[in-house]
C-alpha cells in the first residue's frame, strides 16, 4: 500500500500565542500552512491567563523587559511588530479591553474573545488546524522535511517549533521544542520555573500561613533588580506581582529582600517619636499594614504598642530592620505546575533574530517562549509570543 503523504509549505508545532500568530501570518502570504497540536483544543494558555481575561500586551513593552542570555536578540522583532500593530489587530475585530495597571491591556470581558480573534485570522489565512496530533518522527531532507503523526505524514519546506516552555504540564507543557533543538546540534540553556510563588521553609510557614489571603505593599529585591508592587501571603508561602516578577532574578541560593513598609524610613520611624510621642508605632505600622500583619510583628515587638516616646534607639532600629529586611524564609519555587514561564531555553545565539531560522538546520524555525527570551509580568511574554510569531511568518 503507498504511504499518502500530504504536502504543505510551512507546519507549525503547536497552537498558542506564537503558533497561532505566525501560521495566519504565512497563510495571509499565500502560504499552504497546517498547524500541529498535540492538546485537544488551541490557546489554552490564552484562556487561562491573567486571570482568564488574558493580559495580552503591554504597551510599554521595550527589550529592557525580557530577559536573555543574548540580550539584543528580541530587539529586532519587538521593533517589527510592537503592542500598538497588536492592539490595532485587535481593533480591527473591535475586541473590548481595559488598561488595569499602566500599560497593561487586559481583556474587558474574557480572554475567549481574545483566542475567538486568532482563530478567526487563522481562519481567514486559510492555514488548517489538527488537535490531538502527536509528532512522532521528523526527518530532515535537502529541500523539505517529512514530520510523522498520528494523524498522518505531512511533508513542509518550513517547519516552525512553537511548542512554548515547561509551564503548566497539565496545559500541554512539554519538552519537545527542546528535544528538536538538541536533535539538530542546538544548545539549550538549563531551564527553571518563573513567575512564580515562592514557598517558605517550614518553620516560618506556619507562621505565615496565619497571613494567608492578605496583601501588602512591598518592595522585593533579588541580583540587584527590585519591583514595588504587592505581595500576597498564601497558606504554601508568598505569591502576588512583586514576588512572581522577582523569581525571573531570584533563585534558592541568591539573597532575596523583602522591604513590607518600603514607604518608611528610618528616619521617618525617629520622626514618630520626635513629632507624635504620645503615638505608638503599632498605630503607625497600622496605617500601612494588614492588621493580622501587625499582629505578627507585635509577637516579635511586644513594646509595639507603648507610647513611641519610650522606645529607645536600638528598638527603633531593629524594628526597621525587621520591616526592612522581613524574613520570608524562601525555599524554593512552586515550580512548572504553577510558574507562568520557563526561564532559560533555547540558546538564540544559533537562530536568526530577523527570520527565526535555525542557523543548525535549514527550514526549521523556532518562536516563542521555546527560545530563551522571558518577559517580566504584565503582559510582555504575549508580546513576545506575537512578535516573535509575525517576525517568523514572514519568512517561513
Ligand atoms: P504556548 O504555551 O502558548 O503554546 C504552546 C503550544 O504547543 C500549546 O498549545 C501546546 O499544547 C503545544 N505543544 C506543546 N508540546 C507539544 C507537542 N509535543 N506536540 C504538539 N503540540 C505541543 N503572559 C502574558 O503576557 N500575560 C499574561 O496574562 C499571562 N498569564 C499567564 C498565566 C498563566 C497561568 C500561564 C501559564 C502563563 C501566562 N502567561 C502570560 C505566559 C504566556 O501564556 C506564554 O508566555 C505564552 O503562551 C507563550 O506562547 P507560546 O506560543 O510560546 O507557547
Amino acid at each position: 500500500m503507498r504511504l499518502v503523504v500530504d504536502k504543505v509549505d510551512v507546519i507549525v508545532v503547536g497552537a498558542g500565542a506564537s503558533g497561532l500568530m505566525c501560521a495566519a501570518t504565512a497563510g495571509y502570504r499565500g502560504k499552504k500552512v497546517l498547524v500541529l497540536d498535540h492538546a485537544n483544543k488551541a490557546g489554552k494558555k490564552i484562556l487561562m491567563s491573567g486571570g482568564g481575561r488574558c493580559n495580552f500586551t503591554n504597551m510599554d513593552a521595550a527589550p529592557k523587559h525580557f530577559l536573555s542570555d543574548n540580550p539584543h536578540f528580541c530587539i529586532s522583532a519587538l521593533r517589527r511588530f510592537s503592542s500598538q500593530d497588536f492592539v490595532d489587530l485587535v481593533d480591527r475585530h473591535g475586541l473590548e479591553y481595559v488598561e488595569k495597571t499602566p500599560g497593561q491591556l487586559f481583556c474587558e470581558h474574557s480572554a475567549k474573545d481574545l483566542l475567538e480573534i486568532l482563530m478567526t485570522e487563522l481562519e481567514w489565512s486559510g492555514a488548517e488546524l489538527k488537535l490531538n496530533t502527536s509528532i512522532s518522527n521528523i526527518d530532515y531532507k535537502d529541500d523539505h522535511t517529512i514530520v510523522t503523526t498520528n494523524q498522518g505524514v505531512f511533508t513542509c519546506e518550513s517547519l516552525v517549533i512553537a511548542t512554548g516552555g515547561l509551564s503548566i504540564p497539565t496545559m500541554g507543557a512539554s519538552g519537545f521544542g527542546y528535544d528538536i533543538a538538541k536533535q539538530v546540534g542546538h544548545d539549550v540553556l538549563s531551564t527553571r520555573a518563573s513567575l512564580v510563588p515562592i514557598t517558605v521553609q517550614p518553620d516560618r510557614k506556619a507562621q505565615l500561613a496565619e497571613l494567608s489571603g492578605i496583601a501588602c505593599d512591598v518592595s522585593a529585591t533579588a541580583n540587584g533588580t527590585t519591583f514595588s508592587e504587592p505581595m500576597l501571603f498564601t497558606h504554601r508561602g508568598v505569591s502576588g506581582p512583586a514576588i512572581l516578577q522577582i523569581t525571573n532574578f531570584w533563585h534558592p541560593g541568591v539573597a532575596l529582600d523583602i522591604n513590607i513598609t518600603p514607604e518608611l524610613s528610618l528616619d521617618d520611624l525617629f520622626a514618630v517619636r520626635q513629632g507624635s510621642p504620645k503615638k505608638s508605632f503599632e498605630n503607625i505600622l497600622s496605617n500601612v499594614l494588614p492588621k493580622r500583619l501587625v499582629e505578627l510583628i507585635k509577637a516579635e515587638f511586644p513594646w509595639l504598642n507603648e507610647r513611641s516616646a519610650q522606645t529607645s534607639n536600638d528598638q527603633i532600629e531593629a524594628l526597621y530592620q525587621y520591616l526592612s529586611h522581613f524574613d520570608i524564609a524562601p525555599n524554593g519555587t512552586e515550580g512548572y505546575r504553577t510558574a507562568e514561564v520557563t526561564l532559560g531555553g533555547i540558546n538564540t545565539n544559533e537562530v536568526s533574530s530577523k527570520t527565526f531560522e535555525s542557523q543548525k538546520q535549514k527550514g526549521l524555525y523556532f518562536i516563542g517562549e521555546v527560545l530563551d527570551v522571558t518577559g517580566w509580568l504584565g503582559g510582555y511574554n504575549f508580546q513576545w509570543a506575537w512578535a516573535s510569531g509575525y517576525c517568523a511568518g514572514q519568512y517561513v
